[in-house]
């Protein structure tokens, strides 16, 4: 059927592969998604095969857009996730080590006296969570790795990069995911020569780093031949791109898996003091990047998700809001889910997590709410450190995710920072700044104000607690905090 064209954007995540389309006003046409398999090999490992996310990909793509005139496609994707693969076959040469994976804390711990300079170039702490330690672990693991990468038969990618080689035949990744991997400095924009010496990583197995948006290529074969892959941004810097936050101040959280929090800081990178990342939000074209502050928090969902998986405290994430509004409050009871250590603000892989202040009168329904409550406390660390960091008050905050459907957690949110907290129209934001992205890059849209013209709320939360309680017992996740730090 004939009709007018349309942007679509994959979003590679880390439990599911999504295909959106947008039409012009930035409103969703239709969705395809597949769920692929986890797989923990050893305590703290977690893996993805690359070759069933491509299959994934592919099939989603041809979902979603059948029926669809599609001027251009726009990729996003679960960050740090490392491949490498066969230049020659395509084929992965192992599985892709996912960003939660901490196998590479021995690996770190060798370059500890360089963790100073690492910063001041990559604006990240050394840690499991990026890509670079989880490549460097590839090497050193798999049988005569280094020398076919020292050859160039093999090639690394994170997801976007992985995706736009099968897509379209290049080896580019985008600027924003190479700035999760501690080998790219962060003004140059390209990868640091000292820092691949200092990982061992041979220069000949590494993609171009390009602009989040421009023309990488074109799709070759299926429904989509021919199509111009256009965008690229890591989830994140995707979601802060969707939600329209082009102004240095404003910034956003999206409350998944994990949360992360971004604020747009402008066009100089600011190094964080306070265990924040310093990261490239985004760069349309030939213009300047815009740098962005990221409070990642490594476990928010994932907690709902625990206490349905493991405890079966409820059968369904959606029952967790009427468990948790069934009690005035958490009774005492703070969980700090520690499941893969801690990361922003404290960046330690050794913290375990802990369920601290239970008595005999805790309830299930407290559990609930205190797990959504450890969504709510741990933003607020982030947001604290932010403000310690910048000048740029954040004024409000732009949330979108999974979690955000959660009216309770959006209250205790507001309550929690004392900030109002504001959801957009379309909260699939992620999907959509990839789509604006690769939309800018054919002309689909013209400019950034048009971008920004799609933007709409949906619902505001303003704080409504009692301050005396509020600090009572931000005090108290405080000191369950320290209990997960002192667990080792
Ligand atoms: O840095 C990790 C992040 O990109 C993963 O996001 O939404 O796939 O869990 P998500």
């Amino acid at each position: 059927m004939a009709r007018m064209p349309y942007v679509a954007a994959i979003d590679q995540g880390t439990t599911s592969s999504r295909c959106i389309v947008f039409d012009e006003a930035g409103g969703i046409a239709a969705v395809a998604r597949r769920e692929h398999r986890q797989r923990y090999p050893r305590p703290g490992w977690v893996e993805h095969d690359a070759a069933e996310i491509w299959a994934d990909v592919r099939a989603v793509v041809d979902e979603a857009t059948a029926g669809y005139d599609v001027a251009a496609l726009g990729i996003t994707n679960q960050r740090e996730t490392t491949v490498v693969w066969d230049r020659a076959t395509g084929e992965p040469v192992h599985n892709a080590i996912v960003w939660q994976d901490t196998r590479t804390e021995p690996i770190l711990r060798t370059l500890a006296d360089r963790e100073d300079e690492i910063r001041r170039i990559t604006g990240l702490p050394l840690a499991t969570y990026f890509a670079g330690p989880k490549l460097r672990w590839l090497l050193d693991n798999v049988d005569g790795l280094r020398d076919r990468a020292r050859r160039g038969d093999v090639l690394f990618g994170t997801v976007d990069s992985w995706l736009i080689w099968n897509l379209t035949g290049r080896h580019v990744t985008d600027v924003t995911n190479a700035s999760r991997t501690l080998l790219m400095d962060l003004r140059t924009l390209d990868w640091s020569p000292d820092l691949l010496d200092a990982f061992g990583i041979p220069a000949a197995m590494l993609p171009e780093i390009r602009p989040s948006a421009e023309v990488y290529g074109t799709v070759r074969g299926g429904r989509m031949d021919g199509v111009p892959v256009a965008g690229a941004l890591g989830d994140q810097q995707a979601a802060l791109f969707g939600q329209a936050c082009f102004q240095p101040g404003e910034g956003k959280c999206t409350y998944g898996t994990g949360s992360f929090l971004l604020v747009n800081t402008g066009a100089t990178p600011v190094v964080s003091r306070h265990g924040l990342l310093t990261t490239v939000g985004y760069q349309v074209g030939s213009q300047a990047p815009a740098y962005a502050l990221e409070g990642a928090i490594a476990v928010t969902g994932a907690l709902v998700q625990w206490l349905r998986d493991n405890l079966g405290l409820i059968s369904g994430a959606d029952e967790i809001e009427a468990l948790a509004a069934s009690v005035d409050d958490n009774g005492g009871c703070y969980i700090v889910p520690a499941f893969s250590g801690l990361f922003a603000p404290h960046w330690r892989g050794d913290a375990r997590g802990v369920i601290a202040g239970l008595t005999g009168y805790i309830t299930k329904a407290h559990l609930a709410r205190a797990a959504l409550e450890a969504s709510a406390w741990q933003t607020r660390e982030v947001v604290e450190a932010m403000d310690a960091d910048t000048d740029v008050a954040l004024r409000r905050l732009r949330v979108d995710g999974g979690m955000t459907v959660n009216n309770l957690l959006m209250q205790c949110l507001s309550d929690v920072l004392d900030l109002p907290v504001v959801r957009p129209r379309v909260t699939e934001t992620t999907c959509l700044g990839a789509a604006y992205a690769a939309g800018l890059a054919v002309g689909f849209w013209p400019d950034l104000d048009a971008l920004r013209a799609h933007w709409r709320p949906d619902a505001q939360w303003e704080p409504a607690a009692d301050k005396t309680r509020r600090d009572r017992e931000w005090t108290q996740w405080r000191k369950a905090v320290a209990r997960t730090l002192d667990w080792v």
